[in-house]
């Protein structure tokens, strides 16, 4: 392709983002397609021969579209939001022109030093204080794969990196809660703690961790001759949207000496408004602390921004230098393929500086509190509605609520049936929870464009859904 064909392309699809962006309303919000549907229309085998653009895309509409789950819907409602905005996409493309891997300060000076420039605006628009440096992850997995890795080493010594954990002799235990992302047991998984070593730490009414709980099995396993290795804390769990004390867990972390991280995924965009920063409270015992604006802060997927205490340990953990890595530059300045697991890095820091600039601190913080009073409004529905329940308190934009009618019995196959009812009809998308092992229904908001009406339109939807069932 020319880059004059390009340029014709290139409007015509432009044209049609604009135009999703603007009617992605129309479409089902989850995709209402079967398994194999999509596979079996394309063919088995690439072309031979190249196609024309205009083949590719009418392609595109046909197959690709009716396949999609639309995430930027105003009624999408499910697993936690992954929001976008116009100048996010259109960093997105520059950065996709621009084509580099930003892996080495020299292979791209400007990506590394806007990375470095926009973690310390993130660090600040959340009220992280100062002494914790940042870098960007894929994923909040990555960054807690991250936390683990630095921790092992920590705990071994550096050892486990040379030897092995066999090699080093010891058997490192990660510490979470049993509201805990799985992310954390998997990344043990990958880490090498093993699974077994992986303990899910009671939590209490307000489905947070409990700090002398934790105590309690770090002292047993010390005892057994375990060598406990890393806490991670959650700022919002995926379930409930469960806050754990940072401040109760941080004294338990530095009594033991234990690497504290705090994966704030979803809840840390909250952070931006002065009236939640009382979840940060204790953050100064963190030794490192993820958040998404991936999730809630208009940048698209993917960008987590991951702040550590000590960068050293960080690249001491995963830094490997062959000749063909090696820079004039290097130690003189960031070269951020030592800050996270694959070398090949996207120039991510660049949709965060339009979304900051486009938005303003004060419109990202205004999106934010609007999610958070619809959910306010609809916690207030759904309470004052005899036929449902909530089944844990609001968290930020978040609920959880069931349908439990005077008289119903087996309300967890009742719920079920309701939630597969309504994302079957593909108004509105929720997905499902078990609560203190009880069927649940969650609503989550946060998408970029969702207002009252479509929240209206979702308790209208779950309400008729219900009567018929
Ligand atoms: C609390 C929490 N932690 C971690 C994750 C994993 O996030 P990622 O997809 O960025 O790895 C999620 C995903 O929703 C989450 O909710």
């Amino acid at each position: 392709m020319t880059p004059e064909e390009f340029r014709a392309q290139a409007h015509r699809l432009v044209d049609w983002m604009a135009d999703y962006m603007a009617e992605v309303e129309r479409f089902p919000v989850r995709a209402q397609t079967r398994p194999g549907e999509i596979a079996s229309a394309l063919p088995q085998a690439p072309p031979e021969a190249g196609e024309r653009m205009e083949t590719v895309f009418a392609d595109f509409e046909r197959i690709v579209l009716p396949g999609m789950t639309h995430w930027q819907h105003p009624r999408f409602f499910a697993y936690f939001p992954a929001n976008s905005s116009p100048p996010s996409v259109l960093a997105e493309m520059l950065t996709a022109a621009l084509g580099a891997q930003c892996m080495l300060w020299q292979t791209s000076p400007a990506a590394t030093e806007m990375e470095t420039r926009m973690l310390e605006w993130l660090g600040q628009a959340i009220g992280l204080p100062a002494g914790f440096s940042g870098v960007i992850q894929d994923s909040a997995s990555s960054a807690i794969l991250c936390a683990l890795l630095t921790a092992r080493e920590r705990a071994t010594g550096g050892a486990a990196n040379e030897q092995g954990l066999a090699g080093a002799g010891v058997a490192p235990v990660v510490y979470t809660s049993d509201q805990a992302h799985s992310a954390t047991e998997k990344g043990a998984k990958i880490a090498g703690y093993g699974r077994n070593h992986v303990r899910l730490i009671e939590t209490g009414g307000d489905f947070a961790m409990k700090p002398d709980a934790l105590d309690a099995a770090i002292r047993a396993d010390r005892a057994a001759g375990l060598r406990p290795a890393c806490i991670v804390a959650s700022m919002g769990t995926t379930g409930v949207g469960a806050v754990d004390r940072l401040d109760g867990i941080g004294a338990v972390a530095r009594a033991h000496d234990v690497f504290f991280h705090v994966d704030a995924a979803w809840a840390g965009s909250a952070l931006i408004c002065e009236e939640h920063r009382w979840m940060l409270r204790g953050v100064e015992t963190a030794d490192s602390l993820v958040f998404n604006p991936h999730k809630w802060l208009l940048t698209n997927f993917d960008c987590s921004a991951h702040f550590v205490r000590d960068p050293d340990a960080l690249v001491r953990t995963l830094s490997i230098l062959p000749a063909y890595l090696q820079s004039r530059e290097g130690g003189s300045v960031i070269d951020y393929r030592d800050w996270s697991v694959p070398l090949g890095r996207r120039f991510r820091a660049l949709k965060l500086w339009f979304v900051l600039r486009s938005y303003g601190l004060a419109g990202l913080r205004e999106l934010v509190r609007r999610h958070i009073a619809l959910a306010a409004w609809l916690e207030g529905e759904i309470a004052a509605d005899p036929d449902f329940e909530l089944v844990a308190p609001r968290s930020l934009a978040l609920l959880n609520f069931r349908y439990a009618p005077a008289g119903a019995d087996a309300l967890d196959e009742l719920n079920e049936r309701l939630l597969h009812a309504l994302n079957d009809e593909g108004r509105i998308y929720l997905t499902q929870n078990i609560v203190r092992g009880n069927y649940a229904i969650r609503i989550s908001i946060g998408q970029t464009s969702t207002e009252r009406i479509h929240v209206e339109q979702a308790w209208e939807a779950v309400k008729t859904a219900a009567a018929r069932l």
